[in-house]
């Protein structure tokens, strides 16, 4: 992804992207919009009727470098729901810059979505999750203490932190999880800035912090998303042990074989979870 705008630049590409999205696909932005991490990817198939954008169409949204790397939006059914999925995300490890979700997460924002529903692959801190398990988000940990938010005008930016994971949303999502007899942990997320792995010794620490998970996304998007006012799911898929907690050694290539083999499981589970959320009183409009 190539470098965020910011200021006036990136107002103009917001107010460009939200008539883009309206044109592209109505005047009424869909509830929830989920950002699909890898693993996640396979959810894009839950969607009926969808229709895609690419990200290139969206100057807020973050550009691919890589030519051939999906970066779109798709907007569709799932059951009764209207959603929004994201494929591609903006990484700080790619250019050290953590804002680089904001232009795409205002612009969702402004068309009139109320819900971001986060999915990532994650290390586990946790024998009781092993890889293949699914995390409820209940918090975070920003380790690296970075803020999208920095050089943001007005008192807003001094932003409520204390549920950002919606309580309400997590107790539907594990109410699913207890109807299809599925077992979805519930925990801390602790992000790494990476690109490299983490050492055993921060794992540790990670540990004695209280993190179930770790990973090198989500809280600069969860951050945004509550400065913006959306409302905020977190679903974590545990593709390895984190350092130091197995034998084996860490390579990008395990944890995308994981990350397939247990996708479908994750992406039936967000299926049913965003297929129900229409029962949540506080989500209709
Ligand atoms: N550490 C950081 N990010 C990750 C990991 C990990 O062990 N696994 C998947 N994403």
């Amino acid at each position: 992804m190539s470098l965020p705008l910011s200021g006036a630049a990136l107002d103009a590409a917001i107010a460009q992207s939200v008539a883009t999205l309206k044109s592209s696909f109505g005047e009424k932005a869909p509830e929830v919009a989920v950002v699909l991490g890898s693993g996640w990817s396979g959810a894009i198939h839950q969607l009926q009727d969808a229709k895609h954008l690419a990200y290139a169409q969206l100057p807020a949204f973050p550009q691919p470098k890589v030519e051939g790397h999906v970066a779109e939006i798709a907007v569709g059914q799932v059951g009764e729901q209207r959603v929004a999925m994201l494929r591609g995300r903006a990484h700080t490890y790619e250019s050290g810059d953590c804002t680089g979700m904001a232009g795409a997460i205002r612009s969702l924002k402004a068309w009139g979505v109320k819900l971001l529903l986060l999915t990532n692959a994650s290390g586990s801190l946790r024998s009781h999750l092993p890889p293949g398990s699914l995390m409820l988000i209940a918090d975070h940990i920003n380790a690296p203490q970075r803020s999208p938010l920095i050089g943001q005008p007005g008192n807003d930016r001094f932003t409520d932190m204390s549920a950002a994971y919606d309580p309400e949303l997590r107790e539907h999502a594990k109410k699913v999880a207890r109807a299809h007899n599925l077992a979805v942990g519930e925990g801390t997320y602790v992000w790494a800035l990476g690109p490299q792995f983490e050492t055993p010794a921060e794992i540790r620490m990670f540990s004695a912090w209280g993190a179930d998970a770790v990973g090198m996304s989500t809280v600069p998007e969860t951050i945004l998303a509550r400065h913006a006012g959306l409302r905020v799911m977190g679903l974590a898929l545990m593709t390895n042990m984190a350092a130091g907690l197995s034998e084996e050694a860490l390579t990008h290539a395990l944890t995308l074989q994981q990350a397939q083999l247990s996708g479908e499981r994750a992406a039936n589970y967000l299926g049913w979870v965003l297929g129900s959320l229409a029962q949540v009183e506080s989500l209709r409009s």
